[in-house]
């Protein structure tokens, strides 16, 4: 039976997602997860009847975009009082010995990310809700479910039948580092920290765009009416059970001793775990003592966070420099007499911009103290005014570029400010070039950084596309190249004309449109000319395109200079076409189909790329050539009118799933002509797609009303105190 065969695949999925991302310890290859997910993916596709918001399908993402409804928390989630000191963490200690006798506290690890709640119903997840201000959050659900350390069904026995379960989600160091790499060779502001990435991430308003992401979710808490435990440590202990991840740092401590100890440990040893942690969380163990605590308006009185202090250290500031990025991005660095700080030597650190100088008031020779916290990047974080030399005065930011002399602007909206010179001024025109050069883009092997420099200087390159006039006699002569590096480096050249066309796309370097988005702007538009002269509104109809990309995708080719760049790499051969779509089957075959609105399960260049790879046709528009109109979510009113006028065959995203499997309902075309009439033939039968989908798609949640409660409201008050 088809349907138990997805129950299985699903319930293995999640077994195997649990040994991966939870426990560490995968069992089968990920080219056999890999089989088992894509034989899932192909059954429910075929069978949208069998739809579940559970299914680890569901993990991938859409990129529907809702605005974050907001709900209020069953139980408020309260904050936590908060420590740097030794001393008070023992005065805390005391104050709950003196009125309890000898307490167990269960410490555990802070962790740096974000706060979320997590609603099961009947085992499954049902609902994800940020912080927000303790009272009331985001519904972040679609975002949360792409996190594959959330459990989407639980495991064992025993789970209440409702519940919450509290904890954070964090970006492990690896996925900040590989997003923050993304982001600077897209142009894009880099993230701070992995607090701010992650609780940025949970934000994004599309889900596929999370699941990429790395995102991890450790869970601390349990929140519901009747929690079959007595204390702490057994209910971390049953949620591990139940397949969520908890923290197996966390120990029971019976003194201020064994406290400090764990402090002093984590202190140091935290330094070698793969996620941000800021502190220690001591809380007391016995859920009957933490009733008879109690807590204050905003927190428990039984639980206090000690928090970690950030290394600092104070040294001079001997002088600021500018540099300059392919963007043309100015950004200060503060050069620094050396110090030792968290076992590296810095030397050199970021002062973000303007602004940021003259809020400290920071000037050239003042004592500074430097920190490294969260961030990678060592900060300035503020002046020792008592050790300011008397001469001093106050720091004028650069009004010019420190590379080229041309007035400086600031666009708005952003902090920075920027060199407009693109075509004459060097670290842009370098900056550009090894852009193009590297790995991800053109692959050009035998040319770094020094050697663009060395090519620069002699006046043989100027931009990209003088690449492809380079001849080895004119290399190999150059001090340090050689005949033989110079016919690597021309070899190389020459091969990157078939890297195909979404690497070239992101080669160009323009603004905010990194390897991913050229995938994306590749996919839907499939040929530079089409990328060129499209609209602004044709543009943001690509995945995960936005106005700001659309907007620098524009200037880009405003510019006479770029036009003239891409002109010259087109007559050298470059691929300015994707490849053309794999053909799977000829189900479509002579049908025309317009996609429309956005979609629960694919996004819309997804459908677009599996109508071509069955033999179908994309339209654009709406008009008499169309068969089908897939309709999506927000579809315009006006569209869908239009359709039904010109008798237009208006599908939901199940029923095209099911138009796949060759199940194909008749439309106005076909009753037209002479052909055979199709099975399920009911040409008047053109349903809007929500009634169309309500049908097939899991029904949203039943319990809505029980978890948000008005506020006060007679049938469910907000509780306090049921933290446990
Ligand atoms: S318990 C009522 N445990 O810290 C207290 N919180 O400063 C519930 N946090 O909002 C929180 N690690 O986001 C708890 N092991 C841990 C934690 C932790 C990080 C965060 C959490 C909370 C904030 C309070």
């Amino acid at each position: 039976m088809i349907q138990q065969r997805i129950e299985e695949l699903r319930r293995r999925l999640e077994h195997h997602n649990r040994k991966y991302y939870v426990e560490n310890a995968p069992e089968i290859s990920d080219f056999e997860f890999d089989a088992l997910m894509r034989e899932l993916q192909d059954l429910e596709a075929a069978h949208p009847e069998f739809a579940d918001p559970s299914s680890p399908t569901m993990r991938v993402g859409s990129d529907s975009t809702a605005e974050f409804r907001t709900v209020r928390h069953r139980f408020p989630m309260q904050s936590l009082g908060n420590t740097y000191s030794l001393d008070e963490l023992h005065e805390f200690i005391e104050r709950i010995e003196r009125e309890t006798g000898p307490a167990e506290f269960v410490c555990e690890l802070k962790f740096d990310g974000t706060a979320i709640s997590l609603t099961y119903e009947h085992g499954r997840l049902e609902r994800a809700v940020t912080r927000g201000d303790g009272e009331a959050g985001d519904d972040v659900t679609a975002n949360v479910r792409t996190v594959r350390s959330v459990p989407l069904r639980l495991e064992g026995e025993g789970w209440p039948e409702l519940f919450e379960i509290r904890g954070e989600i964090l970006m492990p160091y690896a996925s900040f580092d590989r997003l923050n790499a993304e982001r600077e060779a897209a142009g894009e502001p880099l993230f701070a920290n992995p607090r701010n990435a992650a609780a940025g991430t949970l934000k994004q308003q599309s889900s596929a765009v999370v699941a990429r992401r790395g995102l991890d979710c450790t869970l601390y808490q349990l929140a519901g009416d009747e929690l079959p435990f007595t204390n702490h440590w057994e209910s971390l202990a049953q949620a591990r059970e139940w397949g969520f991840k908890v923290s197996d740092q966390a120990r029971i401590c019976r003194s201020a001793a064994e406290i400090d100890t764990f402090i002093g440990h984590w202190d140091e040893a935290r330094r070698q775990l793969p996620f941000p942690t800021d502190g220690v969380v001591v809380k007391v163990n016995d859920f009957a003592l933490r009733r008879r605590l109690g807590a204050t308006a905003k927190a428990p009185k039984w639980a206090v966070a000690y928090k970690f202090k950030a290394e600092q250290a104070l040294t001079r500031l001997a002088g600021i420099d500018f540099q300059v990025g392919r963007t043309g991005a100015v950004t200060p660095v503060a050069n620094l007499d050396p110090v030792l700080l968290a076992g590296t030597t810095v030397r050199r650190a970021t002062l973000h911009n303007a602004e940021q100088m003259a809020q400290l008031d920071i000037r050239p020779g003042d004592m500074v103290y430097v920190e490294k916290g969260g961030e990678i990047i060592p900060k300035i974080t503020g002046v020792e005014l008592a050790m300011r030399p008397a001469d001093s005065r106050p720091f004028v930011y650069i009004d010019r570029c420190p590379e080229c002399g041309t007035p400086l602007v600031r666009y708005e909206s952003e902090a920075k400010h920027y060199c407009p010179n693109q075509s004459g001024c060097r670290p842009q025109i370098i900056g550009r070039i090894i852009h193009f050069i590297r790995r991800k883009a053109m692959d050009i092997e035998g040319l770094g950084e020094e050697t663009v420099e060395l090519l620069y200087e002699n006046g043989l390159l100027h931009d990209v596309s003088d690449l492809y006039d380079l001849r080895t006699e004119q290399l190999a002569p150059l001090p340090r190249l050689g005949e033989k590096s110079a016919e690597n480096i021309v070899r190389s050249i020459e091969r990157s004309k078939q890297v195909p066309f979404h690497r070239v796309l992101f080669g160009l370097g323009i603004r905010f449109v990194g390897e991913t988005t050229a995938k994306y702007l590749a996919e839907h538009f499939r040929t530079l000319d089409a990328v060129m002269h499209a609209s602004r509104e044709e543009l943001v109809e690509a995945d995960e395109v936005g106005g700001k990309i659309a907007d620098a995708v524009l200037d880009y080719f405003a510019d006479e200079d770029n036009l003239r760049i891409i002109g010259r790499l087109r007559d050298a051969g470059l691929r300015f076409e994707a490849e053309a779509r794999e053909r799977f089957s000829e189900t479509l075959a002579g049908k025309s189909f317009v996609i429309s609105g956005k979609f629960r399960d694919h996004t819309r260049d997804e459908l677009k790329a599996l109508i071509e790879g069955h033999g179908g046709r994309n339209l654009a528009a709406v008009s008499g050539n169309a068969d089908y109109l897939v309709a999506g979510e927000n579809m315009g009113p006006a569209k869908l009118r239009k359709a039904e006028k010109l008798g237009i065959r208006i599908i939901s995203e199940a029923e095209f799933a099911a138009l796949l499997d060759g199940d194909a309902p008749q439309t106005a075309r076909d009753a037209a002509s002479d052909e055979e009439p199709k099975k399920n033939g009911d040409t008047q039968d053109t349903r809007i797609p929500e009634a169309a989908d309500g049908a097939k798609t899991a029904a949203p949640a039943p319990s809505d009303s029980a978890a948000e409660p008005a506020s006060g409201s007679a049938a469910n008050p907000p509780r306090q105190g049921e933290l446990f």
